[in-house]
Order: structure tokens, then sequence, then C-alpha cells
């Protein structure tokens, strides 16, 4: 057996543990960090499959991400612009394919000012929400006890209008139906991002990437760590008492610490054998969170002929298997990449497919897009992060229905010498890397204090 001592062991070295313990080690304490997988970086996965640079995680930074852009300065990372010159495209109801430029999804004039008018409401209700705090809205329990669903459904009729909106913090976002979660969990995704206005502006919130991919970043995190992160060690089970705590782990690893910080989805954490129980609040409140499902399917062609056509590849419809799909095409590269999502129900559907018929399917969907030519990539890939068991879903996780104005408030709240840190709980950025980081300072933070203490 292997026996450490640290000040603080930190559990997963994705952007969220990679940052908490570069924190830390900058304030003078000492970290070890464990992962369960042979990589760094979590749902940040950045490969090559067939010859081509594939970014099977998280990908996109966006202008309010400050966290994340400074994280991405300070490693001395570039950036560069998500192409989107030309016409994005919209299927409507009936399967017609439609150009359009600007935000406004090309429908019928009362289904616009509806779909303008209900955008307005949820702006003005976004901004009365602190994304840090959405529990303290006087209006939270109420919000939080009607669907995503219902409640547009309750403010027009028109249901192009509602599919168009709901698929913003559902299909597109949460990656839930929009009947398995509620307003109020909207109201705080769509906070996260700054306004509901902000989170379906395509070129807001998909805005830049990085060159050579965003793994990068807890690659170069993890690297200034240098033998302080141990890869292939799951932590089975943690001991924990005032003094602090034990962690076992995988490779026969034994760690004693003063604190814990567990940064993974808060989903996996009954992966983990606490001695003694955790307490009965966090019992509860964990069975009331689920990860979101999507396939992100990746599609690469010999050019980009879609900007042959004038199309800039941004390509949305509620009505198509694959809602919303891309140009994600590399930094410099000469072929062109399409990037499809295909999300909760649809990406259950799929699964009960053969792997051809799968690929037969989304790829029929992108041609609905871009026309025949789509369906003839020469490098095909879906990312499957429901199959992953350090993971279990995409793209985070979220509350059912009314639980996140009843056991928000304490999702981050630490017990005992036992820290959380993950995008999946952030406010701002919320689900997102730069959630992570966010979550990772504040948890290095709260056991500065504690250990100052
Ligand atoms: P993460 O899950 O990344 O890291 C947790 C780590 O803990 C993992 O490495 C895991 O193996 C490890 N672990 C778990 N249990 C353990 C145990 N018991 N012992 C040891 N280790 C354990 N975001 C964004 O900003 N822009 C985007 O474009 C996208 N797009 C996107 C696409 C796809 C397909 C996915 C899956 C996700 C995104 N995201 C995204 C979301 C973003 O990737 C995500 O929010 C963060 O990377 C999460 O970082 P964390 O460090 O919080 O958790």
């Amino acid at each position: 057996m292997t026996e450490l001592t640290r000040d603080v062991v930190i559990i997963g070295a994705g952007a969220a543990g990679t940052t908490a313990a570069n924190e830390l080690k900058k304030a003078g304490l000492s970290v070890v960090v464990l992962e369960a997988r042979d990589r760094v970086g979590g749902r940040l996965w950045t490969d090559v499959i067939d010859g081509a640079m594939l970014e099977i995680g998280g990908q996109w930074v966006s202008p309010d991400q400050d966290a994340l852009k400074e994280t991405i300065a300070e490693l001395g990372l570039e950036t560069y612009s998500r192409y989107r010159e030309g016409d994005s495209v919209y299927v409507g109801p009936d399967g017609t394919l439609h150009r359009f430029t600007g935000e406004m999804f090309p429908v019928a004039p009362e289904t616009e000012k509806a779909i303008a008018e209900i955008t307005e409401r949820l702006d003005a209700m976004v901004a009365e929400i602190d994304p840090d705090r959405p529990w303290e809205h006087p209006n939270a329990a109420e919000w939080d006890a009607i669907t995503w669903d219902a409640w547009l459904r309750s403010q027009t009729d028109d249901d192009e209008a509602v599919r168009n909106l709901a698929f913003a913090t559902g299909s597109a976002m949460l990656t839930k139906p929009t009947h398995a979660f509620s307003l109020l969990q909207s109201l705080l995704m769509a906070a996260s991002a700054g306004s509901y206005s902000n989170l379906v502006d395509a070129d807001f919130i998909l805005d830049r990437r990085v060159v050579g991919g965003l793994q990068q970043v807890p690659i170069l995190l993890a690297e200034r760590l240098g033998e302080d992160v141990l890869l292939g060690h799951a932590v089975r089970t943690l001991e924990w008492s005032d003094d602090g705590v034990v962690a076992h782990a995988d490779g026969d690893l034994r760690v004693n610490a003063r604190y814990a910080i567990l940064a993974h989805a808060p989903v996996l954490y009954d992966r983990i054998s606490f001695v003694p129980a955790l307490p009965r609040r966090q019992h509860q409140l964990h069975q009331h969170l689920s990860m979101g499902f999507v396939i992100k399917v990746h599609a690469v062609y010999d050019r980009p002929f879609w900007r042959e056509q004038g199309l800039s590849g941004t390509a949305f419809s509620p009505y198509e298997l694959s809602h919303e799909a891309y140009d994600n095409t590399n930094h410099g590269d000469e072929r062109g990449t399409l990037v499809g999502f295909v999300s909760d129900q649809n990406a259950d559907d799929l699964f009960t497919l053969s792997a051809e018929e799968r690929k037969e399917r989304i790829l029929e969907s992108l041609s609905h897009y871009y026309g025949p030519e789509a369906k003839n990539p020469i490098v095909y890939y879906e990312s499957d992060w429901g199959s992953e068991e350090w993971t279990r879903g995409a793209y985070a996780a979220s509350f059912d229905m009314g639980g996140l104005h009843r056991y928000g408030a304490d999702l981050r709240t630490a017990v005992g010498p036992i820290h959380f840190a993950c995008s999946d709980m952030a406010g701002a950025g919320y689900q997102h890397v730069d959630g992570a980081i966010r979550m990772g300072r504040f948890a290095a933070a709260n056991v500065l204090e504690a250990a100052r203490r």
C-alpha cells in the first residue's frame, strides 16, 4: 500500500479539480489530485479520431465567461472565432428549409411576435434572478413547481413559438425533455449566461474555441502540479471526521489529509462510500439531481462545402433529429467539420438502433440542413458520454421538478472537512467550464478560510 499525507486531497482532475489544486498550492498548501480515469480533463477531451482532431467534450467559450477567459490567457492559449459568415438555416414544421440571418428564426409574423414578446418577458424574469442564489427569488417556489413546457404553453397557443423558445434551455442546454425540469431551472440556465437572449444567441454562447483544443486548460493546470496528479486512482472510500479525511483509492493508495474537495459531477457522489455516512440533507438532495443526455456528432468532410453555398453552417430546427448544428472546422484546417447535437428522448431512441442505422439517421438529418453532400463525411464520430462510467451523461446535472428551490442552497455547502466543486453547481457559468473554474476557486477559497480558522 502507498500512503500519502497532504493538506488537501482533491478528487477529480477536471477543470474544477485542477483549478482548486493550483489555487491551494499557490497559497502554500500541499495537495494531491486523485483521478479515476487514465487522463486529465474529465468532460474536456480533445482527441484525434481517424486523423481528425475532435473536441469530444466541451469546446466553446463565450464573452461573459471571465473565469475561463482569464485562465486561457494566463495559460498562454490562443482562441479563434467560430465560422459564422453567410446564411443560417431553419427547418420548419412542414420540413421546408429556410435561409435566414440574424437571431430571429424565419417563422410566420404572428409566431415571430409571440417569440419576441415571451423572450422579453423571460429576459425581465432572468434579470431578477441571482444565478448564484435563484432559490432566493420571491417566486422561486412557484416557478419551481411548473414545468418549463407548461409555463411556455401558458404564455401562447402557438406551438412553433413554444418549441423554438423551449429548446434553448431544453434540448440545447439542460438536454432533458422540457416537461422534466422547472421554469426556475430554466431561468437559472439563462441567468448563468446573463440573459435568455444571450443563451439563444449562438454567436454569443458559441463564440470562440481554443487553438489545439479546450482540454489543454486542465492539462496545463495539471502539469503545474507535476507528480501531485495521480491517474487511475478512483476514490472508493472517504473516511471523515472533524480532524480530517482518509481517502482510499484504487491502486492500494491511501491519502491522509485535513480537507477533501470532491471535484466531480454530483451524480457520482454515491460511487464513494462515506464513513460515517453523509448527513440526511446530502442523502436527500443528491437524489434530486440527474445528468442530461446529448450525443455530440462530428462529421468531417474534405472541404467545408456548405460555405460554397453561402451557408454559415449554423442550423436549427426543433423538428429535426439534430436540433442544432454548426461549422466546427478546426483552426487552420482545410477540411470542413460539422458538429450536430441529438438530445434527450431522441438520443435515447437512437441508442436502440445499430451504429450503422444511427449514423444513417443522423446524417440524413444533417442533409436536411446542408444538402445530400452531408451524407458522405470522411470521418464520423459520436461522443457518447452516457456510457462513460465517470460522467454518465452530458452536458451536466440539473434538479428534478421542485428540487432547485428545495435543495439548491445546500449543494455547495461543505460537510465537515469535505468541500464540493463542479460546473454542475455553479451559478454564473453553470454547466460550463467557466462554472467549473469558478467552483474550483470557490472551494479552494473556502478550504483556505477553514484552514486559517
Ligand atoms: P468533470 O466531470 O469534467 O471532471 C470530474 C473528474 O472527476 C473526471 O475526470 C472524473 O473522471 C473524475 N472522477 C469522478 N469520480 C471520481 C472518483 N470517485 N475518484 C477519482 N476521480 C473521479 N462547456 C463549455 O464551457 N463549453 C462547451 O462547448 C461545452 N460543451 C460540452 C459538450 C459535451 C459533449 C460535454 C460532455 C460537456 C460540454 N461542456 C461545455 C460542459 C463542460 O465540459 C463541463 O461543464 C466541465 O468540463 C465540467 O468540469 P468539472 O471539472 O466540473 O467536472
